[in-house]
């Protein structure tokens, strides 16, 4: 077997801990009026990449945002979330330890805010960098290194606002690398992207992967899951509707099912195409 490569912006892990990244246990989670996970359960290990499908509103963004501790479940007698092992994470450690990338993340970028900034707030988890936030020359360095790996360094003298939203979506991507965070948690990242930005942003993941990276991907592209996942989950109406391997989840019945439509699948080379019937 070829030896695995080196992620060309992450440092290679070893990862032994048998920690579950998330262990979810029984959660009710309610936003608004609206109860999305009743009795919810999952664990996702810190050593298998994993793929989140459903259809729209099925509850993947909430499961993500739970991951985040951006939301928290109703109290229950037990413990309902550990991540990490922990059943309270310091937010700006998980932060650091998990990467993310999520449509909301863009939203709430000042215009103003250059792309370099963008980056640079990845080491902050925040959205910017501010008088108070001391920045070493490594991390200077770091995310020049970063802008150029995902070749986008002409963007970063340029306002976040007047970006179009696929290189908006690169400074994001680049945001999360710039930490080397062990797990990457991503929601739709590729969205607005080109195909070019695609399959660049595809052959990053599957490189971080690779040297011992965990990606927790939601996506509703097939063609762009990466033939490294070897888990997916499928969710539907707020439940875990089927999870398994890969290759026993992605079939014709399964997905037609799953998004009430007939589909056809195709598989090369460990990547899945649908077509419609
Ligand atoms: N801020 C909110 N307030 C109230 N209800 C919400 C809120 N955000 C999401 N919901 C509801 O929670 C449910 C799950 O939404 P969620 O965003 O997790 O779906 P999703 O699987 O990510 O869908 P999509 O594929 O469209 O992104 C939906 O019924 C949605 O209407
Ligand atoms: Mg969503």
């Amino acid at each position: 077997m070829p030896e695995p490569r080196q992620a060309s912006n992450a440092v290679a892990l070893e990862q032994t801990d048998d920690t579950p990244l998330i262990e979810i246990t029984g959660a009710t989670v309610c936003r608004g009026n609206n109860c999305v996970f009743d009795d919810f359960s999952l664990t996702l290990s810190q050593h298998e990449s994993v793929v989140i499908l459903g259809p729209n509103g099925a509850g993947k963004t909430t499961l993500l945002k739970l991951l985040m501790r951006e939301i928290y479940p109703l109290w229950r007698d037990h413990p309902v979330i550990r991540i990490l092992g922990k059943e309270r994470n310091d937010i700006w450690e998980l932060r650091r330890q998990l990467g993310i990338i999520s449509a909301d993340l863009q939203e709430h970028y000042s215009p103003e805010v250059l792309g370099r900034q963008v980056v640079l707030s990845g080491f902050f988890s925040s959205v910017g960098v501010w008088g108070h936030h001391r920045l070493t020359d490594e991390q200077h360095q770091r995310v020049e290194t970063v802008l150029s790996q995902l070749e986008v360094k002409d963007l970063a003298d340029r306002a976040f606002g007047e970006l179009s939203s696929g290189q908006q979506r690169r400074l994001l991507l680049g945001r999360a690398l710039v930490n080397a965070p062990a797990h990457l948690i991503l929601d739709e990242p590729t969205s607005g992207l080109d195909l070019s930005a695609t399959f660049q942003y595809l052959q990053t993941m599957r490189e971080l992967i690779r040297s011992g990276h965990t990606l927790v991907l939601v996506t509703h592209h097939i063609h762009e899951i990466p033939p490294e996942v070897t888990r997916v989950v499928m969710l539907n109406q707020g439940k875990v509707w089927a999870d398994g391997e890969k290759t026993e989840m992605l079939t014709e019945s399964r997905l037609s099912s799953l998004y009430g439509v007939d589909v056809r699948l195709v598989e090369s080379a460990g990547w899945y195409q649908v077509m419609p019937v």
